[in-house]
């Protein structure tokens, strides 16, 4: 239960202590998402953790924050070859990235941290300015900056569930 007791108290945190994050903590959210469900075993993603202030600010422009804690969760389209050699995955990468975003906030939860998303994939003019002030190749796709810190605000998790959103056996069939 202590998994699902952590998926649903999840919640974005936007506001954070100044306090660095450990090391260890870095190390264990990076695991967590590299454990991430990926099609074929590809693994097509690179993480760019960023604590430098200077780059923080450049990359949070339009949104501000005082966030200690940037990872850039990145696509690698060169890891999107089929393993026999016979072609590219279609665009699977986006949804493989995704996943490990998400298993790093859970983990960043779960270790006390607090955390957002903030959304760069697919608004290709964001990806371009992300990309250039990482220095990122070609082949490295921004998808999404996760920001992290020590919570400072405690805002009540949403509750999402709607049975409206459920059907049964075909769409718009209830139980
Ligand atoms: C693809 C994606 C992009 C997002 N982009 C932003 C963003 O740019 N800025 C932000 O403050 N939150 C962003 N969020 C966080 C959402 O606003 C947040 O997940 C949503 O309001 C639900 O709240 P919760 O995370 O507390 O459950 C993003 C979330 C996702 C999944």
């Amino acid at each position: 239960m202590a998994a699902i007791e952590n998926i649903m108290t999840r919640t974005s945190i936007r506001q954070y202590k100044d306090q660095p994050v450990e090391q260890e903590k870095i190390d264990i959210m990076l695991k967590a998402a590299m454990a991430a469900p990926t099609a074929v075993n590809l693994q097509p993603w690179h993480f760019i953790v960023i604590d430098d202030k200077n780059t923080i600010a450049l990359l949070s422009g339009r949104q501000p924050t005082n966030a200690p804690l940037l990872i850039a969760i990145c696509g690698d389209t060169d890891k999107t070859t089929m393993p026999d050699g016979k072609g590219k995955l279609p665009e699977f990468w986006v949804q493989d990235v995704s996943a490990a975003t998400e298993n790093l906030l859970l983990a960043a939860h779960a270790l006390g941290l607090g955390a957002v998303w903030t959304g760069v994939y697919p608004m290709m003019e964001r990806v371009s300015e992300v990309a250039n002030v990482l220095n990122c190749p070609q082949n490295i796709v921004p998808l999404a900056v996760v920001r992290i810190g020590y919570p400072d605000e405690s805002p009540e998790p949403k509750n999402k569930f709607k049975e409206e959103n459920i059907s049964y056996n075909k769409f718009g069939a209830k139980k």
